[in-house]
């Protein structure tokens, strides 16, 4: 049997309607920005094997820090225990972060890294004497996770739908004024609020002003509220800054990372709190102790490899190649606006975003579920690219590493196959 029909028979794909699945990509190794298949193809990974890929795959120093922490210890568990790539990471993470965030608790992926955050703010107001905060707010298209309390956050979609009664409720808003009107209408109930900062990834790939993110802190300051930044897509260099926060020069209470975290090598998670969100935890009485972990937290070989791709950030000038990337495409997307069937175009650090229209220039209406999606993806992937379009929404997010030719040539074959689209 070959390696497709041994897949068809045993496993279930993320995100796969299996009753009539697209055949996955039999891929047999990677390096750098391509992924090459069993039947000999090469192929240009352009969203960073869901956005966690920065360095470029199987990179040797990342290679040989997993190797090498793999002869020493593979994993412990971290209650009770500890060592030193979770205690060098920490210190690490703690000095690159935005000022005040000094306290990092792992976990294993940006749901995790979520779902900490969540249960986070919830229990340091129980702490603080004030259990009456609970109500959370969230942006429209928010996408924080696919486990309970990550989908609660995020905003109604197709993923979160068939779910919608586990949910707990959570507030709406759009902009700084409905945020004000929320804070003001909740009072001395809210919980936190949560943004992804600067960009909005599954929900659309929305890109905000950084005036934005500055309003959100000024009215949880104003408030007295609790900011969690999830900056599991936007950390590590994506937007053109080490945090997207930085864009807005604003620090968050709590900050979700993951997904580049480890150069997207392995499942890690890391929720980074202040001092004073740390120190409501601390007592002598154990209701007051945050009852979470999992098997899994710190796992060193991730904190190794985690280790390593920051160390690449000191010795090479990543976040320069990130601008770099963020010029080509200001200037590669320019002719792309021009077709007919593109409604609007936008970028941040590498992320180059083209969103379609109805022919005749209205906004499509299907979102996620619009079947232009995977006719793109197929097209690109024909010519060498893999992209994965969501719904009307195509976007390029590719390893740092990627060179200005392949830039270009990646986004000449959007721009072909965006001009051969019917519906103009
Ligand atoms: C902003 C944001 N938060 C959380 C998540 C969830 O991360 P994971 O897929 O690792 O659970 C994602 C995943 O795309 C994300 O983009």
């Amino acid at each position: 049997m070959t390696l497709l029909e041994r897949d068809r028979a045993h496993l279930w794909h993320p995100y796969t309607q299996m009753r009539s699945p697209v055949s996955p990509l039999p891929i047999v190794r990677a390096e750098g920005v391509y992924l090459y298949t069993e039947d000999g193809r090469r192929i240009l990974d352009g969203i960073s094997s869901w956005w966690v890929n920065i360095h470029g795959h199987c990179h040797p120093r990342l290679n040989r820090a997993l190797a090498d922490q793999a002869q020493r210890l593979e994993h412990v568990m971290f209650a009770g225990c500890t060592h030193a790539p979770a205690v060098d990471l920490a210190e690490r993470l703690v000095a690159v972060l935005p000022p005040g965030l000094t306290r990092v608790f792992y976990s294993d992926n940006g749901s995790t890294a979520v779902e900490v955050a969540v249960k986070l703010a919830w229990q340091y107001w129980i702490n603080q004497g004030q259990p009456r905060r609970k109500v959370f707010i969230g942006l429209e298209h928010a996408y924080h996770g696919d486990t309970v309390g990550a989908m609660s956050v995020s905003a109604d979609s197709v993923f979160t739908k068939a779910f919608a009664p586990l949910l707990f409720p959570v507030s709406r808003v759009s902009d700084l004024s409905g945020l004000e009107a929320e804070l003001e209408r909740h009072g001395e109930n809210v919980a936190a609020v949560m943004v992804e900062p600067m960009l909005q990834g599954a929900g659309g790939m929305i890109v905000w002003p950084a005036e934005f993110v500055a309003g959100v802190r000024r009215l949880c300051d104003r408030f007295g509220t609790l900011l969690i930044a999830d900056e599991v897509l936007t950390g590590f260099g994506r937007t053109g800054k080490m945090f997207a926060c930085e864009h807005a020069g604003i620090n968050p209470d709590i900050i979700c990372l993951s997904k580049a975290l480890t150069g997207g090598y392995l499942p890690l998670g890391a929720t980074v709190v202040t001092d004073a969100v740390f120190e409501a935890f601390l007592s002598t009485d154990h209701s007051r102790t945050f009852f979470h972990g999992h098997s899994f937290t710190a796992n060193p070989l991730a904190c190794a490899v985690a280790l390593a791709s920051l160390q690449l950030f000191d010795e090479m000038p990543v976040l320069e190649e990130v601008r770099r990337i963020e010029r080509q495409l200001a200037a590669g997307l320019a002719r792309v606006r021009d077709l007919p069937i593109v409604g609007d175009v936008r970028h941040i650090g590498a992320v180059g975003v083209v969103e379609l229209a109805e022919p005749g220039g209205a906004k499509r209406s299907q979102g996620y579920t619009d079947q232009i999606g995977p006719r793109l993806a197929a097209a690109c992937l024909e010519r060498g690219l893999l992209l994965r379009p969501l719904g009307h929404v195509l976007y390029f997010m590719p390893p740092y590493v990627i060179s200005p030719s392949e830039v270009e040539w990646a986004l000449s074959q959007m721009f072909e196959v965006l001009e051969a689209l019917p519906g103009r």
